[in-house]
């Protein structure tokens, strides 16, 4: 089987990657010629553990290939993946398409008549509706095209969490394909068969039904945050541990543990943007989502309350320099796009004396953002935190769950740590001697 994939983003790329693993012979396209000739030259554009080691082996097993054209190999592939980026279209909060439909514009300019029908594959996440309307669009566009003679489309969302993509592709806990024919089935079956024979469920469905099971996912997990991040403020005001409430519920099978972490707010590429475009797609069929549009709002405002928690701790800010760990939406990423750090740091820049940061992973793709314009850049955490009158933890990286303790307290001018990820004991950080603020465990 021979497989193009349009967009080599964190999709993309992982998915190409994973497919070449299972065998198959996998290009990766991309618009951006700068990654595709640093991909060619063994550079991944990415920070994502273990992505190098397996692009690299798929590369050299002459698998995997990079091209910055569709043209190249697009008559022998039997399935056409679109991965590119549907981010917000900030004009109406819908999921922008226009990535979507340039790829569509591609694909139908060299659908060749004689050749067998054409599998277009949407796992980027798109509206409910979208993969019929890449249809009409091809079917208008290319008038001397037929449905299921020279091309279909079908719909299979990808749910890879970053910092973890690999082995979320390689060991989902389902995959879901949308088609609409056996033809479209077929091929999508022969892709996944080295996952269904390790016992992957592979759920099969009506298109509409697959593009709104990837919102309604999404949707939900944002919504379990979201729950957790107000049980916390509850914790705080009656002197209870959100740990030890998050333990107790999600022992119950019906609600189960993951997702209860308490935090500064969900932020990354996905929840944010596809809460929003579920609530419009709800508005658009003439129905709502109160639930999702509280969730979208109560999160917002858990960001902005995260800088009144540290103002609170730290009063007065203005003669402060702070300490900033992490700046990523979550660990074992480079990923910033919608991070809390981009709410909670600017605001500190505006009060503060001084603000140190940190990160990583993400320092490159952050020091290009105005958000951060103002703060001092450090390389590691020691050289960060030394100094500066306070730590505010902001993503949980395992590099800052088992600091030396002793050399913080040394380093730091007051020993203080607002923790926004819950990742130390409070007994422990206060017989440490540390004025030590987390989420949710009594106190603020
Ligand atoms: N990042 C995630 O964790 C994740 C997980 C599941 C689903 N998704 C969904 O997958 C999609 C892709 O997300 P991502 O994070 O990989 O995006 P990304 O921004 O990392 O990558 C998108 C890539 O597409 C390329 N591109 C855009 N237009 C192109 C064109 N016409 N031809 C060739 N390449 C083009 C861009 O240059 C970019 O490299 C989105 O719809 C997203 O919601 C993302």
């Amino acid at each position: 089987m021979n497989i193009s994939i349009i967009g080599t983003g964190y999709v993309g790329l992982v998915s190409g990657a994973c497919f070449s693993e299972f065998g198959f012979n996998v290009t990766c396209i991309d618009k951006d010629k700068n990654k595709i000739d640093n991909l060619n030259k063994g550079l991944i554009p990415i920070y994502e553990p273990s992505l190098e080691d397996l692009v690299k082996k798929n590369v050299k097993a002459k698998r995997l290939f990079f091209s910055n054209k569709l043209s190249e190999d697009f008559k022998n592939s039997d399935a056409i993946f679109i991965a590119v980026g549907t981010p917000t279209n900030i004009e109406n909060n819908k999921a922008d398409l226009k990535y979507i439909y340039q790829v569509a514009k591609e694909i139908a300019d060299l659908i060749d008549l004689n050749d067998k029908p054409k599998l277009i594959v949407t796992k980027s996440t798109v509206p409910v509706g979208t993969g019929k309307k890449i249809e009409e669009y091809i079917l208008n566009y290319r008038k001397d095209l037929q449905l299921n003679k020279h091309f279909e489309v079908a719909s299979n969302p990808e749910f890879l969490r970053e910092g973890s993509a690999i082995e979320d592709f390689m060991r989902p806990d389902r995959v879901i394909c949308g088609v609409e024919s056996n033809y479209s089935k077929a091929i999508l079956e022969k892709l996944y068969r080295p996952l269904n024979l390790r016992e992957t469920p592979i759920l099969f469905s009506g298109r509409e039904t697959a593009e709104l099971i990837k919102y309604a996912s999404n949707g939900f997990l944002a919504t379990k945050i979201t729950f957790i991040n107000e049980m916390a403020d509850i914790c705080e005001k009656v002197g209870a541990d959100i740990q030890e409430v998050a333990k107790g519920i999600g022992l119950d099978g019906r609600i189960g543990t993951k997702f209860l972490h308490p935090g500064p707010g969900f932020g990354g590429s996905c929840f944010p943007k596809d809460t929003r475009a579920l609530s419009e797609i709800a508005k658009e069929a003439g129905t709502n989502t109160r639930i999702i549009d509280s969730v979208i709002k109560v999160n917002e405002i858990r960001k902005i309350n995260m800088v009144e928690k540290i103002k609170y701790t730290l009063a007065p800010l203005e003669n402060k320099s702070i300490s900033i760990l992490g700046l990523t939406f979550k660990p074992n990423t480079d990923d910033m796009r919608e991070s809390p750090s981009l709410v909670i740091v600017p605001e500190l820049v505006k009060i503060t004396k001084e603000i140190k940061v940190y990160d990583p992973a993400g320092m490159p793709a952050a020091k290009k953002m105005k958000e951060f314009n103002g703060v001092k850049w450090k390389n590691n955490t020691y050289d960060c935190i030394k100094g500066t009158d306070a730590i505010v933890l902001i993503t949980e990286w395992n590099e800052f769950r088992a600091l030396d303790l002793d050399k913080v307290k040394m380093l730091l001018n007051n020993p203080v740590i607002i923790d926004l990820r819950n990742i130390y004991k409070p007994v422990s950080m206060n017989e440490l001697g540390f004025k030590y603020v987390s989420i949710g465990r009594g106190g603020i």
